[in-house]
């Protein structure tokens, strides 16, 4: 097979032979040769309905055509320039049209420094040093918030974080706003996935989010909305837009570029006045604003509309209420959560609300489930902590096969060949 001898010689060159860690996965990865619409071709000569679909920025699905040829024109006139250019004002303007929170914004290249930069633009505009984040929610390989655990629990994400880094910042449950009265410091900003996408999915309880609008409002903190997977993905305001509440400053990736690198983050003028030229906060990058990212951006967003989210949301019903019913058939317990296009399935009979219980899901029938659908032609992350997506690009036609195939490896995993 081609992809185990590839990742044979990726192992030595590679640490763990991937450029990111949750690609790799037991005994080996596939390797992808190309990917198209709904599906990816393996370097094994298998074809895969993709759900994982890149963690999330494919929201119209592999290389549709109308960006490939907005993207090959731009690559003709220039990949990167080093001076402004029309296409990042083109893409900050439809990003402040579709967000109302957001009335400047500053492109950078991953969700990841997005963070970083909010955080410290924070830190800068209150000029206060805490900031509060929640336990299992991600935000990027930032030090300074590679960090879960509550109370004496709190604990590094990594190797090679120091204890300094790590007092300024303070983690709490999710879904939790009570904790907020036990926090006596003064807070630049609280942190938050609006949705929880990276436990896989958890949703805010009712009033949570607007609590923490609340606290904000009362003690000087910004809040930060992490949208970098919902973030056009739930609609074109994002979460902010579904839950109806407002944040201070907001983080973008993924989808905002169309499939190619990007990251962003953006809020109130007085706030993104403070970014360097303008202010003290110093931000930049020789490929911020690339116009690569920035014309396939704007081509995606500029296409998206409420019948797409409509029809994206009943394409994931249909799937996800089909997942359900054979996994109740098959006597499995599952909590099947959706919401929009996203969705993920715990292997429990318990609530999923938070991390701890997200935890408790039965990860090795996920495991087993995930391996199985595999080998039928279906790819889903593979972890129970990541979320699934739904494209465009899902034809009504995978979904049913996929649901076909479901049914199969429902039953290999009950069987207890991979279990
Ligand atoms: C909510 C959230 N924030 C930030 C990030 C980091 O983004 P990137 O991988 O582009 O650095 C991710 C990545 O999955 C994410 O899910």
């Amino acid at each position: 097979m081609k992809s185990s001898m590839l990742f044979n010689r990726a192992i030595s060159v590679l640490p763990g032979g991937v450029s990111s860690p949750v690609r790799r996965f037991s005994p080996a990865p596939f390797f992808t040769f190309s990917a198209k619409g709904s599906r990816i071709f393996t370097e094994d000569g298998a074809s895969l309905i993709d759900y994982c679909l890149a963690y999330g920025p494919l929201i119209f699905g592999h290389a549709p055509d109308f960006l490939v040829d907005a993207v090959i024109e731009q690559i003709r006139n220039g990949t990167v320039y080093g001076t402004p250019h029309e296409a990042e004002v083109k893409l900050a303007e439809e990003v402040i049209r579709s967000v109302p929170s957001v009335s400047m914004i500053r492109f950078v290249n991953s969700g990841g420094e997005a963070a970083m930069s909010a955080v410290r633009l924070a830190r800068a505009f209150t000029k206060r040093k805490k900031i509060i984040k929640f336990d299992g929610c991600y935000h990027g390989a930032v030090d300074s918030l590679l960090v879960d655990g509550i109370g004496a629990n709190k604990s590094p994400l990594s190797e090679g974080i120091t204890k300094g880094v790590l007092e300024d910042t303070l983690v709490l449950p999710y879904n939790n706003a009570s904790s907020l009265s036990k926090i006596n410091d003064e807070v630049a900003a609280i942190l938050v996935e609006p949705v929880m996408g990276n436990v896989g999915l958890i949703l805010p309880k009712a009033g949570f989010l607007r609590e923490l609008r609340k606290f904000c409002d009362s003690t000087g903190s910004l809040l930060i909305f992490d949208e970098v997977i919902t973030g056009f993905r739930l609609s074109k305001g994002g979460a902010q837009q579904f839950y109806r509440v407002t944040p201070d400053i907001t983080i973008f990736g993924k989808i905002l570029g169309g499939g190619f690198p990007i990251g962003a983050f953006g809020g109130r003028k007085d706030i993104m006045e403070l970014v360097a030229p303008c202010g003290g906060m110093y931000n930049a990058g020789t490929f911020n604003g690339n116009p690569v990212s920035m014309v396939a951006g704007l081509n995606v967003i500029r296409r998206l509309n409420e019948e797409i989210y409509y029809d994206l949301a009943s394409k994931t019903e249909r799937l996800c209420s089909g997942f359900e019913e054979i996994l109740e058939d098959a006597k499995i317990p599952a909590q099947v959560k959706r919401l929009g296009s996203i969705f993920t399935v715990f292997i429990t009979d318990q609530p999923v609300r938070d991390k701890s219980t997200a935890k408790r899901a039965r990860h090795d029938i996920f495991f087993s489930l995930h391996r199985a659908l595999l080998e039928l032609g279906v790819f889903f992350p593979p972890s129970q902590f990541e979320c699934c997506f739904m494209s465009v690009a899902h034809s009504p036609e995978d979904i049913s096969e996929t649901l076909e195939k479901f049914s199969l490896a429902v039953e290999v995993v009950k069987r207890g060949r991979w279990g």
